[in-house]
């Protein structure tokens, strides 16, 4: 059976290229790949999900820039070949064989029930709103029923498989995601929990989030409400210039400031705070803060502070994503090392499920 020689606990996570990185990846996500990955305590793997990108079924030449992107973003930021392994999903075609193995022990409905899926399925069938109630009916009947010609795939639906078959087939311990990614994460664990009692075995271990002793981030919008996201047109993005994020900044909503001392925060202006937090330091919070508090704050002020701390982070990253995305060679030699490395992983992985599934050889 597959026993680990390798005493350092194993990292993994990823990102689907669907677009350029913006500050959610970053401040969720990267920032953390990059800082364990330094620590040097933790044997790191990072990839670019594009198995998963194909759920919304993108455009092909789209989706292979976006690898590109993505890759070239992982190492501007600072992922270093030498010291993670760094590929893509797709190159590790073990984890397709698995991901049809462990579906045989899901469940279509714990799918249908996740957030993620509900959102995504709403969208493709043109569902407005949630059900008031009945969450989860307006998407089930929708898809059962016959009266749609609007389809829903069944990647999607099935895409907490493949996510808990990149986490269990390279054995991870930590998994660096942002908050949204949780129920996933969840369902990672429990169908890990699953193999092990339906099997009698204790191969897997539950995966957990890392986020070095804090809550998993949310990195709001800049219109006011929810999270920042590619398909919510909110975001600002690692590759934008100086002055397109001070714009961005600048015209973040906000409300017509504080009349009555220590008054809750409306929801834009908290957000602007979460972002200061995660961005500024701590005195700068404390500063702001008390000027919210005692009615002096100019959220312009605020705004400038928050644009200046996020440039000072994001350019020295955008100064290097260019050149790297240029250097085929390089791109092309970090992946090829890091498909060997994690196929050699994930090979012996597969080697055992298959085996504690009863698919031997004669
Ligand atoms: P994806 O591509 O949607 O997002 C990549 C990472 O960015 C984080 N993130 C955020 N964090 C904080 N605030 C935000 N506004 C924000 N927006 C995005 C996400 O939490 C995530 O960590 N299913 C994953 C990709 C994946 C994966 C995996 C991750 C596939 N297999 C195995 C870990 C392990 C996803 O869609 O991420």
């Amino acid at each position: 059976m597959n026993m680990d020689n390798n005493s350092k606990k194993i990292v993994l996570s990823g990102i689907r290229p669907t677009g350029q990185l913006h500050l959610g990846n970053y401040l969720g996500a990267l920032s953390n790949f990059v800082k364990m990955q330094n620590e040097g305590k933790y044997d790191s793997y990072y990839f670019i999900a594009d198995l998963h990108a194909l759920t919304t079924n993108p455009d092909p030449k789209e989706l292979h820039t976006n690898v590109r992107h993505i890759l070239a973003e992982y190492l501007a930021a600072g992922l270093d070949p030498e010291k993670s392994t760094i590929f893509v999903q797709s190159d590790v075609p073990e984890v397709s064989e698995m991901y049809l193995l462990l579906n045989m022990h899901v469940g279509i409905g714990e799918l249908m029930r996740t957030a993620a899926f509900k959102d995504k399925a709403r969208k493709a069938l043109g569902i407005t709103a949630p059900n008031q109630g009945d969450d989860d009916e307006d998407v089930a009947k929708e898809i059962i029923g016959a009266s749609t010609n609007k389809r829903v795939n069944a990647g999607l639906l099935t895409y907490p498989t493949l996510m808990a078959v990149d986490i269990l087939i390279q054995r991870a311990d930590f998994v660096p995601v942002g908050k949204d990614q949780e129920q996933h994460l969840e369902l990672t664990r429990r169908f890990a929990r699953r193999f092990n009692s339906f099997y009698k075995t204790e191969y897997f271990t539950e995966p957990q989030n890392f986020n070095f002793g804090s809550a998993p981030v949310k990195v709001p919008g800049l219109d006011g409400s929810g999270k920042m996201g590619k398909s919510e047109g909110n975001c600002i993005y690692l590759v934008d210039e100086e002055k397109v994020i001070r714009k961005k900044v600048m015209r973040a909503v906000t409300d017509g400031g504080p009349t009555e001392p220590n008054q809750p925060m409306a929801e834009p202006v908290q957000n602007l705070f979460t972002i200061l937090k995660l961005v500024g330091t701590p005195d700068k919070v404390e500063y702001f803060t008390e000027a919210y508090n005692n009615c002096s704050i100019r959220y312009g002020d605020l705004k400038k502070e928050i644009a200046e701390d996020i440039v000072a982070m994001t350019t020295p990253i955008r100064e290097r994503i260019l050149d790297i995305e240029n250097d085929s060679a390089y791109l092309h030699r970090v992946l090829e090392m890091g498909a060997e490395r994690a196929r050699a992983r994930a090979s012996k992985t597969l080697a055992d499920v298959r085996e504690i599934m009863g698919i031997t050889k004669f």
